[in-house]
């Protein structure tokens, strides 16, 4: 099958951002011996642009904080970035323009080193490129059901060894080992624990418990993604009037939860109805999180607090 068809018959979109120009989705080709482009090196990001309730535009979501991120993910893999994160702003905002979404929308820039051919080891410095590529998602916030998690028996590799902290492909080899486990076992996600033995993440969100009201999740020294959905999670509890809190979580503390939840980008806020084979609650989403889904999803629409009007850029 040609490119071109693949692009047409898998519905890709027909333009990515590729360097500061917008080329044909089909034409973004690299050599397959370009070690560097979704191998070890390369940083990356997942941004979601949703449809806001009245009227229908565009807007994508703490665009600015995800293309922190990047750069954040970029710094520590010493990664020379020729787009500062105006640049990068105006890049994702153009490209949703010219694709002329009207659904939601999944954003994904790259960095990755550039003509690094069959060098594994990309020497630091390497000139590299900025890609930005895009597609339509199905958001599940309204779904009801609350999703199957088990505890994995892979563990997150420690900050000094893999660190999570850094959006890199590699790290998702982890991640995809434990998931693979926790799938053929006859649940929908795994829950991983650091080297410590404490709860650290989920392979693309983090985790949170509701216990006697409180909402806590995994300290940012878990190993763990400093996930910008949990971020502004603790800021709707803050509204809300629910406490929450960021400390070491043990993994028995996760069977005594009154309620859990998953929160990422990609998962948005998603309740986890049973975890190990015990059920939490009734399998739905409790009280709880019942009210932060519900806020997300406003703030996410721009239905939310004008305070928070700030983190949603119109395309
Ligand atoms: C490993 C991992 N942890 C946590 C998260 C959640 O981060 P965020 O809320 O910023 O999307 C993600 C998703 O990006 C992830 O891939």
């Amino acid at each position: 099958m040609s490119l071109a068809s693949l692009a047409h018959a898998s519905g890709n979109p027909r333009w990515i951002w590729s360097d500061g120009k917008i080329i044909a989705w089909d034409q973004a080709t690299v050599h397959v011996n370009a070690a560097g482009h979704a191998g070890v090196t390369a940083v990356f990001e997942g941004i979601k642009a949703y449809v806001s309730r009245d009227g229908g535009h565009l807007q994508a979501f703490r665009l600015d904080d995800h293309l922190a991120r990047l750069l954040h993910s970029a710094r520590i893999c010493r990664l020379d970035v020729p787009f500062d994160l105006a640049e990068a702003r105006e890049g994702v905002l153009e490209l949703l323009r010219v694709n002329e979404y009207r659904t939601d929308t999944y954003v994904r820039p790259w960095i990755f080193p550039e003509g690094v051919i069959r060098e594994v080891m990309v020497p630091d410095g390497a000139r590299c490129r900025l890609v930005i590529d895009s597609w339509p998602f199905q958001s599940a916030l309204g779904a009801p059901r609350g999703c199957r998690a088990a505890v994995s028996s892979w563990t997150r590799p420690p900050d000094a060894s893999t660190p999570a902290r850094v959006k890199a492909f590699a790290n998702y080899h982890n991640g995809r080992l434990a998931l693979i486990e926790a799938r053929q076992n006859g649940h929908d996600f795994p829950i991983l624990l650091n080297d410590r033995r404490k709860v650290s993440e989920a392979p693309s969100s983090c985790v949170a418990l509701v216990r006697d009201g409180q909402v806590v999740t995994p300290s940012l020294t878990s190993d763990v993604l400093q996930s910008i959905t949990a971020g502004t999670v603790a800021e709707l509890c803050a509204q809300l009037g629910i406490a929450m809190v960021h400390r070491e979580v043990d993994r028995t503390e996760l069977y005594l939860a009154d309620e859990l939840f998953l929160m990422g980008t990609g998962v948005e806020v998603l309740p986890i109805g049973a975890i190990d084979g015990l059920p939490v609650g009734d399998g739905s989403a409790g009280p709880v999180t019942s009210r932060i889904r519900q806020a997300y999803q406003d703030l996410v629409r721009g239905a939310g607090s004008p305070a928070h009007a700030g983190w949603l850029s119109p395309v």
